[in-house]
């Protein structure tokens, strides 16, 4: 048993927290709430290993805290726009992920937002609950069809890829991304994607058009006024990456006038608010952040980022270091 210490913003997985206990000295906080900004910078001071999670806001003021002793972020997630990398870097603190294992969950989240908003569940189970239920009828609750439609994805990495297999195999979708990188023709022949350049084009033809790309200043709002505008009456919005890439205001203004026909939305620019504009939309299904989480997966994540932690102990190369 080593003695870094490692301390745990939040309660991991059980399985994940016993393994960890056996190699480090593990700190953890059973109230399981995020961690306050002084909490954090204590933390910063008192630990080799901090074990992050979206949760904490890990900026350049709080990584240049005085004393450090911390030489790890090893986050618990794949998406690290929370962490200045920059300063991360220049404190000498190296920042670990867990790409990989949450790929399939978040991207059956992405499927099931593109089936919910098209087909109305939510509204559907709002009006059960409520009592509302008149019975069936030929005419109530028509939603849009999913199968054979055209999937607009922005971002093509493991995520995207992920879900333009669901939507090509399962539904018989038109795929059509927008990417950094393009995929091989191999690749793109394996869901018949076609790359299209030029976003504009991409949200003009789509009919859902599901964002999978890094939050970073480049994708900053990258779906905004001027860019919704681009978009068809009858299409809709997904969102499993990250809020930061949509203007919220611009999104809820869109749906409220119809402009484009709906949204499904797994994560927001402040979260754990969501803008007002789109609290009251029924054309929007709005979930709380799960997009990784089934229990294989959240357990998958421990496990990667105790991988991240044990070859730091070990002074071994990091497995998934992103500075
Ligand atoms: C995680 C996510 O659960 O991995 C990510 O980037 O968005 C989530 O699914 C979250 O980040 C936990 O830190």
């Amino acid at each position: 048993m080593s003695n870094v210490v490692v301390r745990l913003t939040r309660r991991w997985p059980e399985a994940v927290e016993e393994r960890l206990r056996g190699q480090c000295q593990l700190v953890l906080d059973d109230a399981d709430r995020p961690m306050s900004r002084g909490e954090l910078v204590t933390a910063l001071q008192a630990c080799d290993v901090l074990a992050a999670t979206v949760t904490d806001r890990l900026d350049a003021e709080l990584l240049s805290t005085p004393d450090r002793r911390c030489r790890l972020i090893a986050n618990f997630g794949v998406g690290f726009n929370h962490i200045a990398l920059d300063a991360a870097r220049k404190a000498d603190i190296r920042v670990t992920n867990t790409p990989g294992v949450l790929t399939d969950a978040t991207a059956d989240i992405a499927m099931a937002l593109i089936l919910s908003v098209a087909r109305r569940t939510g509204e559907g189970e709002r009006l059960l609950r409520s009592g509302g239920w008149a019975g069936w009828s030929p005419t109530s609750l028509l939603g849009t069809q999913v199968s054979g439609k055209t999937l607009g994805i922005v971002g093509m990495g493991r995520i995207g890829q992920a879900t333009a297999r669901r939507a090509a195999f399962g539904f018989g979708m038109k795929i059509l991304y927008h990417s950094r990188t393009r995929l091989s023709p191999v690749e793109e022949a394996v869901f018949g994607a076609t790359c299209v350049p030029d976003l504009g084009k991409l949200l003009a033809e789509a009919d859902f058009v599901s964002l999978h790309c890094p939050a970073s200043p480049a994708t900053r709002q990258l779906l905004n006024r001027e860019t919704l505008g681009y978009m068809r009456p009858h299409a809709f919005v997904i969102n499993t990456a990250r809020g930061d890439v949509i203007d919220e205001e611009a999104l809820a203004d869109a749906v409220r006038s119809r402009r484009i026909a709906g949204a499904g939305l797994d994560v927001y620019e402040l979260e754990p608010s969501v803008h007002p504009g789109l609290m009251g939309l029924e054309n929007v299904v709005l979930l709380p952040h799960q997009g990784s989480g089934s229990r294989e997966t959240r357990e998958a994540m421990g496990h990667c980022a105790a991988d991240n932690i044990e070859a730091f102990i070990r002074g071994e190369p990091l497995p998934n270091p992103v500075n």
